[in-house]
Protein backbone atom coordinates (compact mmCIF):
# COMPACT_ATOMS: atom_id res chain seq x y z
CA UNK A 1 0.00 0.00 0.00
CA UNK A 2 1.50 3.51 -0.83
CA UNK A 3 0.10 6.56 0.88
CA UNK A 4 -0.57 9.64 -0.58
CA UNK A 5 1.03 12.48 1.21
CA UNK A 6 -0.49 15.37 -0.29
CA UNK A 7 -3.09 16.30 -3.52
CA UNK A 8 -3.30 19.16 -5.15
CA UNK A 9 -5.85 19.90 -8.59
CA UNK A 10 -3.50 22.07 -10.36
CA UNK A 11 -6.40 22.84 -13.71
CA UNK A 12 -9.83 21.15 -13.78
CA UNK A 13 -9.61 17.77 -14.07
CA UNK A 14 -5.79 17.31 -13.47
CA UNK A 15 -4.60 15.97 -9.69
CA UNK A 16 -0.80 15.96 -8.61
CA UNK A 17 -0.63 13.42 -6.03
CA UNK A 18 2.81 12.83 -4.01
CA UNK A 19 2.91 9.45 -2.70
CA UNK A 20 5.54 7.69 -0.20
CA UNK A 21 7.27 5.06 -2.44
CA UNK A 22 11.04 4.95 -0.95
CA UNK A 23 12.13 1.94 -2.15
CA UNK A 24 10.55 2.82 -6.08
CA UNK A 25 11.75 5.99 -5.89
CA UNK A 26 15.81 5.26 -4.42
CA UNK A 27 15.76 3.04 -8.10
CA UNK A 28 13.49 5.20 -10.47
CA UNK A 29 15.37 7.32 -13.08
CA UNK A 30 13.87 9.96 -15.51
CA UNK A 31 11.95 8.92 -18.26
CA UNK A 32 10.55 5.87 -16.59
CA UNK A 33 6.84 4.82 -15.50
CA UNK A 34 4.88 3.30 -12.79
CA UNK A 35 1.75 1.49 -12.68
CA UNK A 36 -0.74 1.90 -10.23
CA UNK A 37 -4.05 0.44 -8.77
CA UNK A 38 -6.44 2.30 -6.59
CA UNK A 39 -8.05 -0.89 -5.08
CA UNK A 40 -7.63 -4.44 -4.81
CA UNK A 41 -9.99 -4.58 -7.83
CA UNK A 42 -8.65 -1.92 -9.98
CA UNK A 43 -7.49 -1.54 -13.39
CA UNK A 44 -4.06 -1.22 -13.63
CA UNK A 45 -3.19 2.39 -15.17
CA UNK A 46 0.34 3.44 -16.57
CA UNK A 47 1.28 7.27 -15.23
CA UNK A 48 4.78 8.79 -16.16
CA UNK A 49 6.97 10.39 -13.35
CA UNK A 50 6.42 13.53 -12.91
CA UNK A 51 8.68 13.80 -10.05
CA UNK A 52 11.50 12.29 -7.46
CA UNK A 53 12.20 13.41 -4.22
CA UNK A 54 15.26 11.06 -3.53
CA UNK A 55 15.85 12.16 -0.22
CA UNK A 56 12.24 11.85 1.22
CA UNK A 57 11.12 8.96 -0.84
CA UNK A 58 8.53 10.50 -2.53
CA UNK A 59 7.01 9.97 -6.22
CA UNK A 60 5.26 12.59 -7.93
CA UNK A 61 2.52 11.43 -11.26
CA UNK A 62 0.40 13.92 -12.53
CA UNK A 63 -3.27 12.48 -13.31
CA UNK A 64 -5.86 13.85 -15.89
CA UNK A 65 -9.31 12.38 -15.68
CA UNK A 66 -10.11 10.99 -19.05
CA UNK A 67 -12.02 7.62 -18.16
CA UNK A 68 -12.96 5.29 -15.14
CA UNK A 69 -10.18 4.64 -13.41
CA UNK A 70 -8.33 8.29 -13.76
CA UNK A 71 -11.63 9.51 -12.53
CA UNK A 72 -11.58 7.27 -9.98
CA UNK A 73 -8.39 8.13 -8.79
CA UNK A 74 -8.55 11.58 -8.59
CA UNK A 75 -11.14 11.06 -6.29
CA UNK A 76 -8.51 10.01 -3.93
CA UNK A 77 -7.49 12.12 -1.08
CA UNK A 78 -4.40 12.83 1.15
CA UNK A 79 -4.10 9.85 3.37
CA UNK A 80 -5.62 7.31 1.15
CA UNK A 81 -3.04 4.61 -0.37
CA UNK A 82 -3.06 2.97 -3.76
CA UNK A 83 -3.38 -0.61 -3.70
CA UNK A 84 0.00 -1.22 -5.50
CA UNK A 85 2.54 1.33 -7.52
CA UNK A 86 4.80 -1.31 -9.51
CA UNK A 87 7.57 0.18 -10.92
CA UNK A 88 10.32 1.99 -12.19
CA UNK A 89 9.05 0.12 -15.54
CA UNK A 90 10.40 1.17 -18.98
CA UNK A 91 14.07 2.20 -19.95
CA UNK A 92 15.26 5.73 -18.71
CA UNK A 93 15.81 8.62 -20.96
CA UNK A 94 19.11 8.26 -22.31
CA UNK A 95 20.88 11.29 -20.92
CA UNK A 96 24.58 13.27 -21.44
CA UNK A 97 26.16 15.92 -22.40
CA UNK A 98 24.85 16.87 -25.63
CA UNK A 99 24.99 20.66 -25.57
CA UNK A 100 21.70 22.83 -26.68
CA UNK A 101 18.68 20.70 -25.12
CA UNK A 102 15.06 20.56 -25.59
CA UNK A 103 12.28 19.39 -23.88
CA UNK A 104 8.74 19.69 -25.21
CA UNK A 105 5.83 18.94 -23.24
CA UNK A 106 1.89 19.12 -23.67
CA UNK A 107 -0.90 18.10 -21.05
CA UNK A 108 0.30 15.80 -18.80
CA UNK A 109 3.07 15.21 -20.73
CA UNK A 110 4.51 18.35 -18.82
CA UNK A 111 4.82 16.51 -15.98
CA UNK A 112 7.34 14.47 -16.91
CA UNK A 113 9.41 16.55 -18.89
CA UNK A 114 10.79 17.93 -15.55
CA UNK A 115 12.80 15.22 -14.52
CA UNK A 116 14.07 15.04 -17.57
CA UNK A 117 15.09 18.98 -18.32
CA UNK A 118 16.34 17.79 -14.39
CA UNK A 119 18.42 15.21 -15.39
CA UNK A 120 20.14 16.98 -18.81
CA UNK A 121 20.74 20.08 -16.92
CA UNK A 122 23.20 17.83 -13.80
CA UNK A 123 24.94 16.45 -16.92
CA UNK A 124 25.83 20.05 -18.18
CA UNK A 125 23.64 20.41 -21.12
CA UNK A 126 21.70 23.85 -21.69
CA UNK A 127 18.31 23.16 -21.61
CA UNK A 128 15.16 25.01 -22.88
CA UNK A 129 11.89 24.01 -22.14
CA UNK A 130 8.71 24.59 -24.35
CA UNK A 131 5.63 23.70 -22.48
CA UNK A 132 1.81 24.11 -24.90
CA UNK A 133 -2.06 24.57 -23.58
CA UNK A 134 -5.06 26.04 -25.29
CA UNK A 135 -5.29 28.77 -22.61
CA UNK A 136 -2.91 29.98 -20.31
CA UNK A 137 -5.08 28.47 -17.11
CA UNK A 138 -4.25 24.29 -18.36
CA UNK A 139 -0.60 25.28 -18.06
CA UNK A 140 1.07 23.40 -15.68
CA UNK A 141 4.29 22.99 -13.77
CA UNK A 142 5.60 26.24 -15.47
CA UNK A 143 7.45 27.41 -11.42
CA UNK A 144 8.67 24.25 -11.70
CA UNK A 145 10.40 24.24 -15.42
CA UNK A 146 11.37 27.88 -14.67
CA UNK A 147 13.63 26.74 -11.87
CA UNK A 148 15.42 23.50 -13.72
CA UNK A 149 15.75 24.97 -16.98
CA UNK A 150 17.79 27.85 -18.88
CA UNK A 151 14.63 29.26 -20.26
CA UNK A 152 10.79 28.58 -20.31
CA UNK A 153 8.73 28.90 -23.38
CA UNK A 154 5.31 29.07 -23.85
CA UNK A 155 2.90 28.75 -26.42
CA UNK A 156 -1.12 28.95 -25.79
CA UNK A 157 -3.46 27.91 -28.75
CA UNK A 158 -5.16 31.10 -27.48
CA UNK A 159 -2.73 33.29 -27.16
CA UNK A 160 -3.51 33.74 -23.48
CA UNK A 161 -0.11 33.22 -22.64
CA UNK A 162 3.28 33.36 -24.62
CA UNK A 163 3.70 32.65 -28.24
CA UNK A 164 0.26 32.68 -30.01
CA UNK A 165 0.07 28.98 -31.33
CA UNK A 166 1.67 24.89 -30.96
CA UNK A 167 5.14 24.06 -29.50
CA UNK A 168 6.05 23.90 -32.81
CA UNK A 169 5.28 27.69 -33.72
CA UNK A 170 8.40 28.25 -30.88
CA UNK A 171 10.29 24.87 -31.67
CA UNK A 172 10.12 26.35 -35.51
CA UNK A 173 12.06 29.77 -34.47
CA UNK A 174 14.63 27.94 -32.13
CA UNK A 175 15.46 26.19 -35.09
CA UNK A 176 16.26 29.63 -37.09
CA UNK A 177 18.05 31.13 -34.14
CA UNK A 178 21.18 30.07 -35.34
CA UNK A 179 22.64 27.93 -32.30
CA UNK A 180 22.35 24.12 -33.45
CA UNK A 181 20.03 21.57 -31.50
CA UNK A 182 21.53 18.87 -30.69
CA UNK A 183 18.97 17.00 -28.50
CA UNK A 184 14.92 17.18 -28.70
CA UNK A 185 12.36 15.12 -27.12
CA UNK A 186 9.00 15.62 -26.74
CA UNK A 187 6.06 13.96 -24.77
CA UNK A 188 2.30 14.59 -24.78
CA UNK A 189 -0.65 13.72 -26.80
CA UNK A 190 0.15 11.91 -30.05
CA UNK A 191 -0.57 14.75 -32.61
CA UNK A 192 2.04 17.00 -30.87
CA UNK A 193 4.70 14.40 -30.96
CA UNK A 194 3.63 13.54 -34.54
CA UNK A 195 3.98 17.59 -35.33
CA UNK A 196 7.59 17.99 -33.47
CA UNK A 197 8.50 14.56 -35.77
CA UNK A 198 7.37 16.46 -38.66
CA UNK A 199 9.11 19.91 -37.94
CA UNK A 200 12.18 18.45 -37.32
CA UNK A 201 12.51 15.82 -40.01
CA UNK A 202 14.63 18.11 -43.24
CA UNK A 203 16.95 19.32 -40.75
CA UNK A 204 17.79 15.51 -39.59
CA UNK A 205 17.45 16.66 -35.56
CA UNK A 206 18.28 14.30 -32.87
CA UNK A 207 14.43 14.06 -31.56
CA UNK A 208 12.72 12.03 -29.40
CA UNK A 209 9.55 10.80 -27.76
CA UNK A 210 7.61 9.19 -25.34
CA UNK A 211 4.61 7.16 -26.24
CA UNK A 212 1.55 6.49 -24.47
CA UNK A 213 0.03 3.78 -26.01
CA UNK A 214 -2.48 1.44 -24.41
CA UNK A 215 -0.73 -0.79 -21.83
CA UNK A 216 -1.97 -4.07 -19.83
CA UNK A 217 0.97 -5.73 -18.01
CA UNK A 218 3.89 -3.66 -18.40
CA UNK A 219 6.54 -5.70 -18.36
CA UNK A 220 6.48 -6.92 -21.86
CA UNK A 221 3.93 -10.00 -21.73
CA UNK A 222 0.47 -9.25 -23.03
CA UNK A 223 1.48 -7.14 -26.51
CA UNK A 224 -0.99 -4.04 -25.70
CA UNK A 225 1.41 -1.60 -26.21
CA UNK A 226 2.56 -2.17 -29.46
CA UNK A 227 3.68 0.30 -31.73
CA UNK A 228 5.81 0.56 -35.33
CA UNK A 229 9.07 1.87 -35.01
CA UNK A 230 11.69 2.23 -37.90
CA UNK A 231 9.51 -0.65 -39.51
CA UNK A 232 9.44 -3.01 -36.73
CA UNK A 233 7.54 -4.15 -33.67
CA UNK A 234 8.88 -2.55 -30.59
CA UNK A 235 6.73 -3.12 -27.14
CA UNK A 236 6.78 0.77 -25.10
CA UNK A 237 6.71 -1.11 -22.01
CA UNK A 238 10.33 -2.31 -22.42
CA UNK A 239 11.78 -0.97 -25.59
CA UNK A 240 10.66 2.37 -24.91
CA UNK A 241 8.88 4.65 -23.60
CA UNK A 242 11.39 6.84 -25.53
CA UNK A 243 11.61 6.20 -29.23
CA UNK A 244 13.70 7.80 -31.72
CA UNK A 245 11.13 10.20 -33.06
CA UNK A 246 11.11 9.95 -37.07
CA UNK A 247 11.06 6.48 -37.03
CA UNK A 248 7.27 6.20 -35.35
CA UNK A 249 4.62 5.33 -36.91
CA UNK A 250 2.20 7.33 -35.58
CA UNK A 251 -1.04 7.32 -37.32
CA UNK A 252 -1.16 3.22 -36.88
CA UNK A 253 -0.43 4.47 -32.73
CA UNK A 254 -3.37 6.96 -32.96
CA UNK A 255 -5.75 4.11 -34.18
CA UNK A 256 -4.88 1.64 -31.86
CA UNK A 257 -5.47 3.84 -29.04
CA UNK A 258 -8.99 4.43 -30.44
CA UNK A 259 -9.69 0.91 -30.31
CA UNK A 260 -11.76 0.27 -26.58
CA UNK A 261 -13.44 3.94 -26.50
CA UNK A 262 -17.21 2.82 -26.91
CA UNK A 263 -16.52 0.23 -23.80
CA UNK A 264 -14.12 2.85 -22.27
CA UNK A 265 -16.96 5.58 -22.43
CA UNK A 266 -19.58 3.33 -21.30
CA UNK A 267 -17.79 2.33 -18.03
CA UNK A 268 -16.72 6.41 -17.68
CA UNK A 269 -20.33 7.04 -17.53
CA UNK A 270 -21.54 4.49 -15.31
CA UNK A 271 -18.67 5.37 -13.15
CA UNK A 272 -20.14 9.05 -13.03
CA UNK A 273 -23.52 7.61 -12.54
CA UNK A 274 -22.97 5.54 -9.99
CA UNK A 275 -20.34 7.69 -8.38
CA UNK A 276 -22.04 11.02 -7.89
CA UNK A 277 -25.61 9.94 -9.34
CA UNK A 278 -26.10 12.93 -11.94
CA UNK A 279 -27.66 13.38 -14.92
CA UNK A 280 -25.27 16.23 -15.80
CA UNK A 281 -22.24 14.32 -15.90
CA UNK A 282 -23.15 12.28 -18.22
CA UNK A 283 -22.12 15.66 -20.42
CA UNK A 284 -18.44 15.90 -18.74
CA UNK A 285 -17.80 12.80 -19.86
CA UNK A 286 -19.04 13.42 -23.97
CA UNK A 287 -16.42 16.51 -23.80
CA UNK A 288 -13.27 14.92 -22.14
CA UNK A 289 -11.51 13.59 -24.74
CA UNK A 290 -7.30 12.25 -24.41
CA UNK A 291 -6.67 15.37 -27.00
CA UNK A 292 -6.85 17.37 -24.03
CA UNK A 293 -3.79 15.04 -22.49
C1 LIG B 1 3.82 5.24 -20.40
C2 LIG B 1 2.54 5.98 -20.14
C3 LIG B 1 2.56 7.09 -19.32
C4 LIG B 1 1.39 7.78 -19.05
N1 LIG B 1 1.45 8.86 -18.23
C5 LIG B 1 0.32 9.52 -17.88
C6 LIG B 1 0.37 10.59 -16.94
O1 LIG B 1 1.42 10.95 -16.42
N2 LIG B 1 -0.81 11.19 -16.62
C7 LIG B 1 -2.00 10.82 -17.18
O2 LIG B 1 -3.03 11.40 -16.84
N3 LIG B 1 -2.07 9.81 -18.08
C8 LIG B 1 -0.94 9.14 -18.44
N4 LIG B 1 -1.00 8.09 -19.31
C9 LIG B 1 -2.31 7.71 -19.88
C10 LIG B 1 -3.13 6.96 -18.83
O3 LIG B 1 -2.51 5.72 -18.55
C11 LIG B 1 -4.55 6.73 -19.37
O4 LIG B 1 -5.16 7.99 -19.53
C12 LIG B 1 -5.37 5.92 -18.38
O5 LIG B 1 -4.94 4.58 -18.42
C13 LIG B 1 -6.83 6.00 -18.75
O6 LIG B 1 -7.55 5.11 -17.92
P1 LIG B 1 -9.11 5.35 -17.69
O7 LIG B 1 -9.72 4.07 -17.21
O8 LIG B 1 -9.32 6.54 -16.85
O9 LIG B 1 -9.64 5.72 -19.11
P2 LIG B 1 -10.03 4.72 -20.29
O10 LIG B 1 -11.46 4.37 -20.11
O11 LIG B 1 -9.05 3.58 -20.36
O12 LIG B 1 -9.82 5.66 -21.55
C14 LIG B 1 -10.52 6.88 -21.71
C15 LIG B 1 -10.01 7.63 -22.91
O13 LIG B 1 -8.59 7.82 -22.83
C16 LIG B 1 -7.95 7.20 -23.95
N5 LIG B 1 -6.76 6.50 -23.46
C17 LIG B 1 -6.71 5.39 -22.68
N6 LIG B 1 -5.44 5.05 -22.42
C18 LIG B 1 -4.67 5.96 -23.07
C19 LIG B 1 -3.28 6.15 -23.21
N7 LIG B 1 -2.39 5.31 -22.68
N8 LIG B 1 -2.85 7.21 -23.93
C20 LIG B 1 -3.70 8.04 -24.51
N9 LIG B 1 -5.03 7.90 -24.44
C21 LIG B 1 -5.51 6.88 -23.73
C22 LIG B 1 -8.94 6.23 -24.53
O14 LIG B 1 -8.76 6.04 -25.92
C23 LIG B 1 -10.26 6.90 -24.23
O15 LIG B 1 -10.54 7.90 -25.17
C24 LIG B 1 0.16 7.37 -19.62
C25 LIG B 1 0.14 6.25 -20.45
C26 LIG B 1 1.31 5.56 -20.70
C27 LIG B 1 1.28 4.34 -21.57
S1 LIG C 1 1.99 -3.48 -21.71
FE1 LIG C 1 1.96 -5.58 -22.19
S2 LIG C 1 3.56 -5.83 -23.61
FE2 LIG C 1 3.70 -3.75 -22.99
Amino acid sequence: MFKILDKKELCPKIFQFRISAPKLVSKALPGQFVILRHNEHGERVPMSIGGLDKENGILTIVIQEVGKTSAAMNRMKAGDYFQDVVGPLGLATHLENFGRCIVIGGGVGIPPILPIAQGLKSAGNRVEAIIGARSEDLLIFRDELTSACDKLHIATDDGSCGTHGFVTTVLDKLMQDGTPINFIISIGPVPMMKAVANATREQELNVWCSLNPIMVDGPGMCGACRVTVGGKTKFACVDGPDFKAHEVDFDEMTSRLKMYNADEKIAYDKFLHDAEGCAFQKSASETTSKSDA
